[in-house]
Parts: C-alpha cells; structure tokens; sequence
C-alpha cells in the first residue's frame, strides 16, 4: 500500500495539481491530507497559484482516495466545498501500524492528551518537514505543499512498506526512515544535511 501524505495546501491550485501528479507517480492508492486546505490564513502571504475554489475542485476529483483531518485554518464554510469530510483526527492502520493523523496545532510529540495506542505520530501545520523519534514514538511532518518555511523545499510525504520518505516536487528525497512499531529504535535511511 502506497499512501501519499500532504499538508498545509492553502488553496495554492498550481500546488494541487502538482501533488496530484506526485500522487499518479507514486502510484498512490490514498491521500492523506493533514489539514489547513483551502484558504491562506491571515498569518500567512498568498500562495503562488492561490485558488480555493479550483483547489476544492482539484481535490473533490481526487475525493475517493482522501482522508483529511481539519488544519486551524478550515472553516465550516470550507468543508460545504468539499466531497470528503474533514475529520478532527484519524487512526490509520497499515502494515501493523497505528498511525494517529491530526493536523498539530493542538498537539505535538510532548502532548500528553495523544492517544497512547499508536505506533507513529503524522501532523503538519509548522510548514517545516521533520521525521524525529521521542519517548518511542516516531513522528513524521511533510512539511508544506505551498508555504514551505524556514528555505525548505515544497514538500509531500511517501509511506510504503514500512518506510516514510519525505521528497520534494522533482521527487529527490528529503528525509528517509523506517517506521516500527513504538519502543524500536528509529532506523534512518537517508537525511539531507541540516539547514542553518
Ligand atoms: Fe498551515
């Protein structure tokens, strides 16, 4: 199973379908979209390609394929647009995985109120790509399709068989580790070096 994990889209429709594409190459079976879809939220600029209304249509073609967890800048009037709900959270299971999806703004690695029952931790929301371990548990950011902080790369993240590969939009991998179940040590395949 192929699952292509994004976040923090914020109605870029030139960014969509670029990670649509990302998701027919990497023969992605889902998409899992950890939140903050359509609009730009005031603390952010405009995105290049800023369209929300093509964006929920971009999205909407790809509905039976989406999970998506409610980022802080998704309004009730942003789901009416969309042909998939926007859940607070989800528990994917795969491969023997448990993994907890929210969008990060209430939670992070250190939240005690995380559900203890998962194996890896996916959120968005800092605009920075990270793959880390803490405590046992793994956590994984894709960082951003379109607002990518602190000089990263626009970014997505590839989970198959085990392994969750962050790449940027040539497909050139950013980070690259092994997700086991929690208390295993975090088995790192490939890093880019630190950016200052
Ligand atoms: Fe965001």
């Amino acid at each position: 199973m192929t699952v292509v994990v994004a976040a923090d889209i914020h109605g870029s429709a030139s960014w969509t379908r670029r990670l649509l594409e990302a998701c027919e190459a990497e023969h992605a079976s889902q998409l899992l979209l950890l939140g903050d879809l359509l609009y730009h939220g005031p603390r952010n600029p405009l995105p290049e390609g800023y369209d929300p209304k093509e964006t929920a249509m971009l999205l909407n073609s790809f509905a039976e394929r989406i999970i998506a967890v409610r980022g802080n800048c998704d309004a009730e009037v942003d789901s009416l647009m969309l042909r998939f709900p926007l859940v607070e959270s989800a528990m994917l299971f795969m491969d023997g995985l448990r993994f907890f999806c929210t969008h990060g703004h209430r939670s992070d690695l250190s939240d005690p109120s995380l559900p203890m029952g998962y194996d890896v931790l996916l959120s968005g929301h800092t605009h920075l790509y990270a793959g880390e371990k803490r405590e046992g548990r793994y956590f994984f950011n894709p960082g951003s399709v379109s607002l990518p902080k602190g000089g990263n790369a626009h970014s997505y993240l590839v989970y198959r068989d085990h392994v969750c590969t962050i790449k940027d939009f040539s497909h050139a991998v950013l980070y690259s580790a092994l997700a086991e179940k929690a208390g295993q040590p975090i088995d790192i395949l490939e890093e880019e070096p630190v950016r200052a």
